[in-house]
């Protein structure tokens, strides 16, 4: 059943709602997205006794808010085809199953899936993912146990293949991914230098995460102030970036790579609202010899289950630290999206929705 079928669905009760929400794409931004591209909507709760066999019916408790989705609202050709209007918001989901006629899942199982911005909904077994809520809070599975977790480790460990000793630089580097960028370079040996949004930020990801230095690129918006804090960030220069900004904040980082610097090109969010501005270093990837690698997470599954279980270890024994920020309720889920891109998130942005 696809979520966009939900309200064909006959009524049974098998949960306490007798009703539930849902969000859908309303209208396709022009430039900055805005509260009316979405439309909040009220059906009628889903049941049990019209699951198809491999079914399952899950409660989302958390949503996560990522930057991709500004992606899928667009009709731009992309690695991925665009979001339908009138349709559920798409979105990853972590919740509890409240009915079941797939073997593998049981009432009350934990489970991380793509059920989208609504309250409930129904989805094949076959692409929910079991967590143990035991181990770790549901909702680091959306996050640093999660796809951000996972993008982080594909690109400091197979794209970046970082060594000891090297300077890894990485922007955003608060965030979702960033943060486990970081830390992951740190446990490896790198001199780990963030780029990020602010006092706060900053402060953030070198106190409490343990990296060496952060450059605050809102405090230093000329290309040179920004060069300058970078170069005193990085004396060494940069053998690795990992890049989820694009605009002057890649550039500036174009502009001290290192002979055979390694670039993960993980994410270009600056220019997700509006056309992306020109760099002014592009060859440095020509005169230091640069390999520079665009990567999608998702097409990348079979590194999926060693990176989760190092993750969760990593989390569980306090290696691995985590932030979330959390809006309350479905209806918070646009602003908190629109927060997010534009900085207003520390951590994971997730919704709470139950
Ligand atoms: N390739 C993949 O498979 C993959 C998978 C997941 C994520 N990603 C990408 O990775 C990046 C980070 O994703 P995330 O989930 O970890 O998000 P996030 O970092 O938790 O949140 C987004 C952050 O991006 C920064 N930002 C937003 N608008 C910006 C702008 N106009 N200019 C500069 N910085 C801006 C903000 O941090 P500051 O306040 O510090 O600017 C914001 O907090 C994104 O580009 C995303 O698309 C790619």
């Amino acid at each position: 059943m696809k979520i966009a079928d939900l309200t064909n669905t006959a009524v049974n009760t098998v949960t306490t709602l007798k009703t539930f929400q849902r969000i859908v794409l309303a209208a396709r931004p022009k430039g900055r997205v805005s509260p009316e591209n979405f439309r909040m909507e009220t059906l009628p709760q889903l049941i049990s006794s019209d699951l198809a066999a491999g079914e399952v019916l899950v409660r989302n408790h958390y949503l996560s808010l990522d930057p991709y989705m500004r992606g899928r609202m667009s009709t731009a050709k992309s690695y991925s085809a665009p979001q339908e209007l009138d349709h559920t918001m798409l979105g990853a989901t972590a919740g509890v199953v409240v009915a079941s006629r797939h073997a593998e899942f049981s009432v009350g199982d934990s489970v991380v899936g793509h059920l989208g911005w609504a309250e409930m909904g129904v989805t094949q077994g076959n692409l929910l993912r079991q967590v143990d809520a035991a181990r770790l809070p549901l909702s680091v599975y959306l996050g640093v146990v999660g796809m951000p977790g996972v993008t982080a480790w594909y690109g400091v460990n197979r794209i970046l293949q970082a060594q000891a000793g090297q300077t890894l630089v990485v922007s955003a580097a608060s965030g979702a991914v960033g943060s486990v960028v970081g830390q992951l370079a740190k446990l490896i040996g790198c001199r780990v230098v963030g780029i990020a949004g602010g006092e706060k930020k900053c402060s953030y990801v070198v106190d409490q995460l343990g990296f060496d230095a952060c450059v605050d690129y809102k405090a230093n918006q000329t290309e040179a102030e920004l060069l300058d804090c970078l170069r005193a960030a990085a004396p060494d220069g940069i053998d690795l970036l990992f890049e989820n900004v694009g605009s002057s904040v890649f550039d500036a980082s174009l502009a001290c790579l290192n002979p055979y610097a390694k670039i993960a090109l993980c994410g270009m969010i600056a220019g997700y609202n509006s056309a992306s501005q020109p760099l002014k270093h592009a060859n440095k990837l020509l005169t230091m010899r640069a390999m520079l690698q665009g990567f999608i997470v998702t097409e990348h599954m079979d590194v999926w289950p060693q990176a989760l279980t190092e993750l969760a270890a990593l989390v569980a024994s306090g290696q691995l630290k985590y932030h979330e920020t959390i809006a309350q309720g479905l209806a918070a889920a646009p602003d908190a999206f629109i927060g997010l891109l534009s900085g207003q998130n520390l951590g994971k942005q997730l919704v709470k929705l139950s």
